[in-house]
């Protein structure tokens, strides 16, 4: 079998790949391929295990050709692979659901808390040497507990953001789903709401939906408009979900009182003007990134392709139910 991974992932799936495939072929470099070097790199191969930072579209399917079997995505989501284009070509799309949840809900929460209590502004503060006595007025921020946290999209992750800020700090759950979440419902006592009136009711919005065609720009210029001046904005999604010129717009004016995102429009690029303001938090899309979570996610993607290429049904194949082939 004739496989490619475009970037070098923790070893135990690594590890895995060799002991079915033998040598194999790698981008070493610690950089993701051009467009060009990925048409180039997957010529040929029966299987390709890829990364988000890669844009998997038609033109990589011609190149890749009629043999390749599948593509196995390192990341829970896959906007970054035309998956209806993939299925169409019966080649499979698989990625690496589950093992993230917990490192991705913990950091959207390490976001909340940094912006709500100022920690990073404070932290920047004392080093550089502004600190010169205890103050009454000093750095003051927003309150978590109690407060009312709105979770747009209540699947595995949004789902589990709710469940330990509820039974930690008994915070009031609103979310807005397509879905009905009665088992979040039942744990959190969360209550469905439409998303203009989680908007407006609450005091931490945290984004954790998939980035669709439906998604894409869902929090925009009114979005942030409606929300409570002193709400928080947290976003561990992806980028494009939010309007990042409308939410520096929207910080510059104090529509809101602060944002933490692990995620960018158009990354790695930042909107201008969101370096300079003080009261964002932007982590380099980092949410899966703990040792345990990360060798998981290694170990999935390669089990996912190892399943493909020996003719079984991927566990977490995402395009099962549309394959033609
Ligand atoms: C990370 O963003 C992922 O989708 O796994
Ligand atoms: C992603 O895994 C989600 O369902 O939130």
């Amino acid at each position: 079998m004739n496989i490619y991974v475009t970037r070098e992932i923790p070893k135990g799936g690594l590890e895995m790949l060799r002991e079915k495939f033998g040598k194999f072929e790698m981008n070493t470099e610690d950089r993701m391929l051009t467009q060009n070097e990925l048409l180039e790199r997957v010529r040929g191969r029966d299987g390709v295990l890829c990364l988000l930072t890669d844009k998997i579209d038609a033109a990589v399917f011609d190149a890749a050709g009629p043999e390749c079997k599948i593509f196995s995505n390192y990341a829970v989501g896959f906007n970054n692979i035309d998956v209806a284009e993939a299925s169409r070509r019966g080649i499979m799309v698989t990625n690496t659901p589950g093992v993230l949840t917990e490192a991705t809900a913990d950091l959207a929460i390490a976001l909340l808390f940094a912006c709500a209590r100022r920690i990073v502004e404070g932290d920047a503060f004392t080093r550089a040497g502004k600190f010169k006595g205890w103050g009454p007025l000093l750095m003051i921020g927003q309150d978590i507990t109690g407060k009312t946290l709105g979770i747009v999209g209540a699947g595995r992750i949004g789902s589990n953001v709710a469940l330990k800020m509820a039974k930690g700090f008994g915070m009031k759950i609103l979310y807005a789903d397509t879905f009905k979440n009665t088992e979040l419902e039942k744990e959190t006592g969360a209550e469905k709401v439409d998303l203009e009136t989680l908007l407006r009711q609450s005091d931490f919005v945290s984004i954790h939906v998939n980035l669709t065609p439906e998604t894409t720009h869902l929090i925009s210029e009114k979005e942030f408009s409606i929300m409570k001046p002193s709400c928080v904005f947290i976003n561990t999604a992806r980028g494009p979900v939010v309007d990042e010129k409308a939410l520096v717009k929207a910080l510059q004016e104090k529509k809101i009182f602060a944002a933490g995102l692990d995620v960018f429009e158009n990354e790695p690029a930042l909107a201008p003007g969101l370096t300079e303001l003080p009261n964002v938090v932007i982590p380099p899309h980092v949410a899966s990134a703990t040792f345990w979570t990360r060798t998981r996610m290694a170990e999935m993607a390669a089990k996912n392709l190892i399943d493909a290429l020996e003719g079984r049904m991927p566990e977490f194949c995402v395009n099962k139910d549309q394959l033609k082939r």
